[in-house]
């Protein structure tokens, strides 16, 4: 079958990776894709929003399925731009319909739906500017530190936590004023939950689920889990906390309720679902931090190592809704990922350094992220985040010392990674 993957991280070139080893796959393109990618597949020159040229590319390449990485073309309704088109209708989109992906493109919603399906999270007040003096009082009975989260998407950066009760008022009042522009129209206050995040990854056709690898992700740029919020610089599966009990308790209390609200809001959602997770060690409970309508970057790309199984197998089983005939095999071993960033991420960087020694690496998975081609065919920088070396061992350690030492061996000018992914689990 031919397959086009939406995307240019390296959760797609993590996809495209493992798309490309499925017997099943004929032709993948990857629209736009990014340096690695086009070393599984054909990188296609369309943006993931433009919705009509990527169905007419759909229809004159035999385009069979269709999967979705990032939350912008999903929350923008590419499940529902193909449903509805007669001529596209017949071709799988892999990833939930706008209203699915409201799980994340909506704070408030998310909230609503958690609420209404007694799924746990932090208790919440949703605000504009009508309830303003509602919610500076709301804030005046909190103890900090208080959670403000823009409503939309923000591209990561739509969360503050302040530290005194004076400054979640003012910055309140500056977000409802377009801080995040019309992402914090609508703001959530939440209270701020304690404990220790991981991430869980759910594959859904809406009827049966299966639950993928858990990872923890390092979202911090320095040590230590110190400075600025990123996309991700590192991680790991699985979580070593992470037992089976904990496991099933997430899923008892959190993922099936969470399906079956879907399911009983009659939204349609054929895709991944990611959910983070606080997990507060003394009280032993778990409550969910956000929803996610896709794979993580980089949770992608120690997750998807992991899964023994045919992923296009896997996919054509969602997009036929029959998920409950496959069985997930997934290996024990350990993955790590360590991102190699860009000089002066998350702030200003600077693009198109020449990137050496990737090519030589052997025994890792170098996954391109922010990265392209030139006319000479060097591989040049081309974001923030630019590599994420991944390694599968059969223990965390020596996965986090593999992922090193080849990340050690890879130069541009300005590369930067953290050395301590894993630290707070040894
Ligand atoms: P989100 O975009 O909702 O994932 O929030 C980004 C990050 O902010 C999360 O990964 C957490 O580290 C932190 N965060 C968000 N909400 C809360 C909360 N209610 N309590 C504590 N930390 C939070
Ligand atoms: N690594 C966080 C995310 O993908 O949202």
């Amino acid at each position: 079958m031919n397959i086009l993957l939406i995307g240019s991280g390296g959760r797609e070139h993590a996809f495209a990776w493992k798309l490309s080893q499925s017997p099943l796959c004929d032709e993948l393109y990857i629209a736009p894709g990014n340096a690695g990618t086009s070393r599984h597949g054909t990188n296609i020159q369309i943006a993931e929003t433009d919705f009509p040229a990527l169905g007419h590319f759909c229809l004159d390449h035999s385009i069979d399925m269709v999967l979705v990485g990032p939350e912008t073309p999903l929350v923008a309704g590419v499940y529902d731009y193909f449903t509805k088109d007669v001529k596209l209708k017949d071709i799988p989109v892999i990833g939930p319909s706008a209203k699915g992906a409201q799980l994340e493109g909506s704070k408030a919603f998310s909230k609503a739906f958690m609420k209404k399906y007694n799924i746990p999270t932090a208790d919440y007040l949703e605000v504009t500017s009508d309830n303003l003096e509602e919610a500076i009082n709301y804030i005046a009975r909190q103890t900090p530190p208080i959670v403000l989260k823009a409503d939309g998407l923000a591209a990561g950066k739509g969360v503050l936590i302040c530290t005194t009760i004076a400054e979640a008022q003012a910055e309140l009042r500056e977000m409802l004023r377009g801080k995040f522009g019309s992402a914090s129209s609508k703001v959530v206050i939440e209270e701020f939950m304690e404990g220790i995040e991981f991430s869980v990854f759910v594959l859904t056709d809406g009827k049966s689920y299966k639950i993928l690898p858990e990872a923890k992700d390092y979202k911090r740029i320095g040590e230590g889990d110190t400075g600025l919020n990123t996309g991700g610089m590192g991680a790991i599966s699985p979580v070593p906390f992470v037992t089976p009990a904990l496991m099933q308790a997430v899923e008892r209390n959190i993922i099936r309720p969470s399906i079956e609200g879907l399911k009983a809001e009659g939204i349609v959602y054929k895709g991944f679902l990611y959910i983070g997770l606080m997990h507060d060690v003394p009280a032993n409970v778990t409550r969910v931090v956000e929803y996610n309508c896709r794979m993580g970057d980089p949770e992608t790309e120690v997750v998807i190592p992991r899964i023994e199984n045919d992923l296009v197998k896997l996919l054509q089983a969602v997009g036929r809704e029959e998920l409950h005939k496959e069985v997930l095999h997934i290996t024990e071993k350990s993955a790590v990922t360590v991102i190699l960033a860009a000089g002066g991420y998350p702030g200003a960087y600077e693009k198109e350094k020449v990137i050496e020694g990737a090519e030589e690496i052997s025994g890792n998975m170098v996954f391109h992220a922010g990265t392209k081609r030139n006319e000479r065919g060097q591989v040049l920088t081309n974001g923030g985040r630019v590599m994420a070396i991944t390694s599968l061992a059969d223990d965390m350690d020596s996965a986090i010392k593999q992922s090193i030492q080849a990340a050690e061996k890879i130069q541009f000018e300005g590369k930067y990674f953290r050395r301590d992914i894993g630290f707070d689990l040894k």
